[in-house]
């Protein structure tokens, strides 16, 4: 199970995706990630809840490049965002109202692992499909 920390490690060479405005959101996304799961307390459901509207806004704005260039694999991608917005919401409001060790062991277990994937796969499918798209891009 990789934790926020080890991604960080690796970012470079794991998770950048060649699109400047994307890697750094992904960057960030594991910085909160790992403020998150180092915070302890009343500081545990604040962080969680800067993360919530961090990738609130990270999935808002990768959703409105697919609109806005027509991707073919959109209503996945942002079906897949949702559950995940979803989860990390119900988890936010716990952890908000001091019941943070299901929202805690969430971060760790499966919000870490979700992201390995989904950057791999989908955003990296994204970040392709948006190079291509750039005005002045050979193939496009
Ligand atoms: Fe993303
Ligand atoms: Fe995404």
């Amino acid at each position: 199970m990789p934790s926020p920390n080890d991604m960080l490690q690796c970012f470079e060479a794991s998770y950048t995706l060649g699109n400047a405005e994307m890697d750094k959101t992904h960057h960030e996304f594991l910085v909160l990630c790992l403020e998150t799961s180092n915070a302890q307390g009343a500081e545990f459901g604040e962080k969680f809840k800067v993360l919530f509207e961090h990738t609130s806004q990270h999935f808002a704005e990768e959703e409105a490049w697919m609109k806005a260039t027509s991707y073919p694999a959109l209503s996945e991608h942002r079906a897949n965002h949702q559950r995940t917005l979803g989860d990390m919401d119900r988890f936010c409001q716990r952890a908000l109202t001091g019941r943070g060790a299901m929202a805690r062991a969430w971060l760790s277990d499966n919000l870490m692992s979700w992201f390995d994937l989904h950057a791999k796969t989908m955003d990296s499918a994204l970040a392709a499909h948006l190079k291509l798209k750039q005005p002045g891009s050979q193939d496009g």
